[in-house]
């Protein structure tokens, strides 16, 4: 596009009034609110909301949301204000709420991308507000990013992307919220929340019952609100949102970051991360608006050090954080790494869990950890009192190199049984008795022979010599190495 003349505005009366008779003018003012910063034109005129999608490089097929000064601006834009609309503007406006309403014919199809609904907010920021009133005028503006960046929500980003392809930028400092308004859909039956936002879903649930949820575009899918189908910003270094204990979540970064240069946005409470990594706190994790504030300028910030990897906590999905969430995920692509359920977990089980399945359990986690194996083992038994493992049990262990004293004996209960990938008993009296009592999770139960595709049961050494449990040792291990080779 042909570059022009962008004024730089403090948000002055007078620059306020100089700015509206720009955009009534059919000019592009840059303005901000107390989402995010919106790229303005006359929503009535085709010509000066066809600059919009010129300046921002955005598919003209993605509709505008229409800003107004008061209700009374409304009525001319929209068929009809259904009583649900009624209730949400006296309620959630002015705020960051847009509200999608069947559209009258004085909306040029220009700004609502062909379709024949129109969206409409009434900001809450002191400056959008009295601009807005001066210009007497529907304002369609979108975020005021060059399309594929973050929305931008301080005066600097404005310039950085806006500057010689608009008239003005009135600078209004940062945006409060951060992330832009709720969109909510309430031309349908049911209403449907298509981004989430400032205004939460419980807060619009609570006032007018369910509401549905689609804040995602099926593939193959021609999506109701044209925005889901357009790729999302999704900063130049790759996202990752890590799902784990801290533990796992560290010394995945710590080896991540030998190879990479690499990010982590983190919350206050969160213990230090290692030096080699760059760390950008969004706030305290108990503070959601936070969180919202700094997100996007945290992606430009980062964008700007050229890291490869940016890693992200996991975010909750009620009130609030659901907005947070929605444009973390969004940013990473759904890339969720699962750390913790990366090790498949193998449950041994015996009758007394001191001397059959503690040896199970010591001899499967050495060759795990031997060769790699993303695989824990654990072990428990069906008539178990809590003591320490059996003395030969020890001993034989410890001719082969390895430490069972730390391990204590414990009965089977409904969640251990839960928790384990699979269940490996000693014997088919075993296998039938978890059967009997758990019969829910019979599908992960089979003996330790038929696991090594063999039949015969492993024997009780208790009581006998250390011959006994030697012989009992080497049995178990030939069956864990015949089943790891099968199975892991
Ligand atoms: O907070 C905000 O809403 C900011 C500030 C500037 O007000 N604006 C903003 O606009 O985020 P934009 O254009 O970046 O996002 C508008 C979203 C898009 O996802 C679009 O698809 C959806 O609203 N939308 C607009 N009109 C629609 C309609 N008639 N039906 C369905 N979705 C619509
Ligand atoms: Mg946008």
């Amino acid at each position: 596009m042909k570059k022009k003349e962008t004024l730089y505005l403090s948000a002055s009366e007078e620059n306020l009034h100089f700015a509206a008779r720009l955009i009534q003018k059919g000019g592009t003012v840059i303005f901000p609110t107390e989402t995010v910063y919106g790229l303005g034109a006359d929503a009535l005129n085709p010509d000066a909301t066809a600059k919009i999608f010129t300046a921002k490089g955005r598919p003209s097929d993605n509709p505008l949301i229409v800003h107004i000064a008061d209700t009374d601006a409304l009525k001319p834009l929209v068929k009809e204000v259904p009583e649900v609309a009624e209730k949400l503007i006296q309620a959630f406006w002015p705020g960051p709420l847009t509200l999608i309403f069947q559209k009258s014919d004085l909306v040029p199809k220009t700004v609502t991308g062909g379709l024949d609904t129109v969206a409409v907010r009434m900001p809450n920021q002191p400056v959008a507000r009295r601009f807005l009133e001066i210009a007497k005028i529907p304002v369609a503006a979108p975020s005021a990013n060059l399309s594929g960046k973050p929305s931008p929500t301080d005066f600097e980003h404005c310039k950085d992307d806006m500057t010689g392809r608009v008239d003005a930028i009135i600078d209004g400092g940062r945006c409060q919220v951060g992330v832009e308004s709720t969109v909510l859909d309430i031309s349908t039956e049911t209403p449907v929340l298509y981004r989430p936002g400032g205004i939460t879903l419980e807060q619009i649930e609570a006032l007018i019952g369910p509401v549905k949820l689609v804040t995602e575009a099926k593939e193959g899918e021609s999506p109701k609100s044209p925005g889901l189908k357009y790729k999302h910003y999704a900063p130049n270094a790759e996202v990752q949102i890590l799902r784990g204990s801290m533990e796992e979540v560290q010394a995945y970064i710590k080896k991540m970051a030998e190879s990479y240069h690499t990010a982590v946005l983190t919350f206050d409470e969160f213990p230090q991360f290692p030096k080699e990594t760059i760390t950008y706190s969004l706030g305290s994790k108990n503070k959601p608006e936070d969180a919202a504030n700094r997100l996007f300028a945290a992606f430009r910030e980062l964008d700007a050090q050229n890291v490869a990897y940016i890693f992200a906590p996991e975010i909750p999905e009620s009130g609030f954080w659901h907005a947070v969430r929605n444009r973390m995920y969004r940013a990473a692509g759904n890339n969720v790494i699962d750390l913790s359920k990366e090790k498949k977990e193998i449950l041994f089980l015996c009758s007394g869990n001191t001397c059959r399945s503690p040896m199970a359990e010591g001899i499967l986690n050495n060759i795990a950890k031997e060769e790699e194996l993303s695989v824990c083992a654990v072990s428990a038994g069906l008539f178990a009192v809590s003591s320490v493992p059996s003395e030969f049990a020890i001993l034989a262990m410890h001719e082969i190199g390895i430490d069972i004293t730390a391990h204590r004996a414990q009965q089977l209960t409904a969640e251990i049984a839960s928790k384990a990938d699979r269940i490996l008993t000693m014997t088919k009296s075993h296998a039938q008795m978890v059967e009997l009592y758990f019969p829910q999770y019979k599908d992960k139960v089979c003996t330790l022979s038929e696991w090594a595709e063999e039949d015969a049961d492993v024997p009780d050494p208790y009581g006998g010599s250390i011959e006994k449990y030697r012989s009992c040792r080497d049995e178990i291990k030939r069956l864990i190495t015949k089943g790891r080779s099968i199975h892991l």
